[in-house]
């Protein structure tokens, strides 16, 4: 018989933190949100690959002000379960963000370690503004204060799939966040980035 949660390795998709409904919900707020903090201004949205991907093409399509988006893609490394901010560029953006107004996308702000290597990064790029967007927070598991202005949901510490996160590159495609159930004797695997998370 086939898979059809796409479970693999004794992991199965487990409880849904966030339904299809409230996420879309919440989705449209932020829009609408920061279509009025960027009225008349020169919005860029960076979006940080992989997963943020179904999070970015939502929150764009939710705005009423001009914006353009580019991409970046960077992989963390870490222990098993932990980022150890050293952070590796793997795509990084094809226009300047110099004199623009900056809007990182981020799918999920953990220890803060990879949020914080970016906006380093960005700054010494010399934007007139930046600012983050974050799907999902885990204040629990923060290890560094990064300035966060829009955060659409903040949650425990749990390791979550869909919506763009993964597992093992699987699950981005359900459209809720849900928990990722370990099953009995499944090895706890890293969520680093070796390939742009
Ligand atoms: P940080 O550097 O510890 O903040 O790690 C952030 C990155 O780790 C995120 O952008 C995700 O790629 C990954 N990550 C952290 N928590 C989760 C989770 O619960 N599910 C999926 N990926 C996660």
């Amino acid at each position: 018989m086939g898979d059809p949660a796409g479970s693999s390795g004794g992991e199965r998709i487990g409880e849904t933190l966030i339904d299809s409904s409230r996420l879309h919900g919440r989705v449209s707020e932020l829009g609408a949100e920061i279509s009025r903090d960027y009225a008349g201004r020169d919005l860029v949205l960076v979006g940080v690959l992989k997963g943020a991907l179904i999070f970015m093409a939502d929150l764009m399509r939710s705005l009423s002000v001009p914006c353009e988006i580019d991409l970046m893609a960077v992989s963390s490394y870490g222990s098993a379960t932990d980022s150890s901010g050293v952070v590796r560029i793997l795509k990084d953006l094809d226009t300047s963000i110099n004199g623009r107004d900056v809007l990182i996308v981020e799918d999920i702000v953990d220890s803060g370690l990879t949020l914080q290597y970016l906006l380093r990064n960005l700054r010494a790029r010399d934007p007139a503004t930046i600012e983050v967007c974050a799907l999902l927070t885990k204040p629990e598991r923060r290890r560094v204060e990064t300035p966060i202005r829009y955060v659409g949901f903040e949650i425990p510490n749990r390791f979550v799939i869909g919506y763009g996160l993964d597992h093992g590159q699987r699950h981005r495609n359900l459209d809720y966040v849900a928990v990722l159930e370990r099953g009995q004797g499944s090895r706890r695997r890293p969520f680093s980035r070796p390939e742009a998370g």
